[in-house]
């Protein structure tokens, strides 16, 4: 066993925050070392360094025994490593293999023909199991393919060292367990393989060794063959995580949103929801269930006025509408959690404070006269960061410059905290580490508990069934039938996913 990569004190300050401190680590060729830690724990950043986007203020980076530097990422190729990110950067435009080549820079590019590299790619393809058509549209590809194409061009250039940033948190289940795959192949293949994740379950079924972060330092390396996801959650958090949540008692329900046959088409034409028709109430959390890709955006969507529908209504406070703006649903106390946060739900280059009132500006506490009211918004973001433990330099930080766990925990405190009458959130804990996992989940709880009607959309079947009232599954755009918490059957849920109405299971019964 030889260390193909090894960090010595490797140390990363921005202006305000240090991000790495003396961090030591080192990966064995062949092996999958899994870098946990909590939202903005240092784990971007420091595979940033490795990667060349950013550089190391001090400390050195060996690769074969040999010291090197890593000024840029050509650099970073050139000695073999290759990142995914979490956010792809691929042209949708273009082909499979015209994305592999993008931004190579060879003497010989002048002189490629796409011929050769499709062959190339499909090559690779068959080799490492990818299934991909080199002459596909990203565009057409869902996004377990597209991440492919990422892995697939870090492969073309040659690298051994292959770094996967929270490969998995785009992923279906089904998605996840085929990425499984391709790092078990590229393993065999002789590449070594960074993984940051946040699910323990992928820590345990994957990697070699462990290194878990926190505060931007190394609190531990460990072999897996000697830990548990115990063990890990509580390296990585400083504490036990139970997921042990407190539930209010039933208060009396009032109606909250009532849909009838709602129908959505999306751009290309598609029916992605099918006259959908279901009621929300107060102080109960609708669990969504299905699979990705099911309707699960369009109908939140369609229920926050950021898309039109194409039939039905939404019934709000005693108003019909066959039409809603996100104004409407805003003013009619709509808070929304959107499943892309970083297009929707942000601005990147504005400062927290700002990001925690986008919507909310006008009211008295944060403006008087049409002049904003500085001292107030301040501390209206510091109690946010607070209570939602938001790791950043300080109010004024810009959103770009938060960690993803961090951006993410900006839009749930500003909509939770916005005292709304119906919550929709859509895949609230993405990208989220296992201590703000559990906090969130509770705070969707109490919030119940104080009355809001809360929708809450996930593919996560865990999250659902630890926090829902009822739970509905989604398949196709229509209800497969909608279950109450005490007569949870995860089987029958699971037969719903697949498409199997209740009613078929039961013989005619449906309360949906
Ligand atoms: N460009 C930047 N400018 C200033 N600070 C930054 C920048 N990039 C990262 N940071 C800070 O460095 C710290 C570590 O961030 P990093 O993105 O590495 O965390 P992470 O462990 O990847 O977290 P997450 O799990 O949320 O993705 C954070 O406090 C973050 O705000
Ligand atoms: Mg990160």
């Amino acid at each position: 066993m030889s260390e193909i990569l090894v960090l010595k004190n490797i140390t990363k300050a921005f202006p305000k925050v240090i991000a790495n401190q003396d961090v030591n680590f080192s990966l064995q060729k062949g092996q999958v070392h899994a870098l946990l830690g909590e939202n903005g724990a240092g784990k971007t950043t420091l595979m940033n360094c490795v990667c060349g986007l950013y550089q190391q203020t001090s400390g050195e980076i060996f690769i074969n025994n040999q010291a090197v530097r890593i000024d840029n990422c050509s650099q970073a190729v050139a000695h073999g490593i290759g990142m995914v990110h979490q956010h792809f950067m691929l042209v949708p435009e273009l082909s499979v293999a015209e994305n592999v080549i993008l931004g190579l820079k060879r003497e010989k590019d002048f002189f490629i023909k796409i011929e050769d590299v499709e062959r190339e790619v499909a090559e690779l393809s068959e080799k490492y199991h990818f299934g991909l058509n080199p002459k596909a549209f990203i565009k057409d590809l869902p996004v377990g393919m597209q991440q492919r194409v990422e892995i697939l061009k870090v492969i073309y250039r040659q690298a051994s060292i292959i770094i996967l940033d929270e490969a998995t948190a785009v992923l279906t289940p089904q998605e996840s367990e085929e990425l499984f795959h391709i790092v078990e192949n590229l393993v065999k293949q002789e590449k070594s393989v960074i993984l940051i994740t946040h699910k323990l379950s992928e820590v345990m079924r994957l990697a070699d060794q462990v290194t878990v972060l926190r505060d931007g330092k190394v609190v531990g390396t460990v072999s897996k063959e000697k830990t548990n996801e115990r063990e890990l959650a509580k390296m990585m958090v400083g504490r036990d995580v139970l997921f042990d949540f407190k539930r209010g008692k039933e208060l009396e329900k009032s109606l909250k949103m009532n849909v009838e046959n709602l129908t959505v088409i999306d751009t290309r034409g598609i029916e992605k929801i099918h006259q959908l028709s279901f009621s929300l109430y107060s102080g109960e959390i609708l669990g969504v269930a299905g699979v990705d890709g099911n309707g699960q955006l369009e109908l939140s969507e369609a229920l926050t006025g950021m898309t039109t529908y194409h039939g039905g209504s939404i019934t709000l406070a005693d108003k019909t509408y066959k039409h809603m703006s996100t104004k409407e649903s805003y003013r009619n106390g709509v808070s929304h959690i959107p499943q892309d946060r970083q297009h929707t739900g942000l601005i990147m280059e504005r400062s927290l404070e700002k990001n925690m009132i986008l919507a909310d500006y006008w009211k008295k506490e944060f403006s008087s006269y049409g002049f904003l009211n500085q001292k107030s918004i301040t501390k209206h973001a510091a109690t946010l960061m607070q209570s939602f433990d938001i790791k950043a330099s300080s109010p004024l930080a810009r959103i770009r410059e938060l960690s993803g766990g961090n951006q993410q925990k900006v839009i749930l405190a500003r909509e939770i905290s916005r005292g709304p009458d119906i919550l929709i959130a859509v895949q609230p804990t993405r990208g989220l580490d296992i201590g703000a996992t559990e906090f969130v989940r509770q705070q969707l709880i109490d919030e119940r508990d104080k009355g809001t009607a809360v929708l809450l959309i996930s593919t996560e079947l865990d999250e659902i069934m630890q926090v829902a009232d009822r739970i509905a599954v989604l398949y196709k755009g229509e209800f497969m039938g909608i279950l109450d918490r005490d007569c949870l059957d995860v089987h029958e849920i699971g037969l719903m996913m697949a498409g199997v109405r209740k009613k078929e299971m039961e013989g005619g019964y449906d309360e949906a």
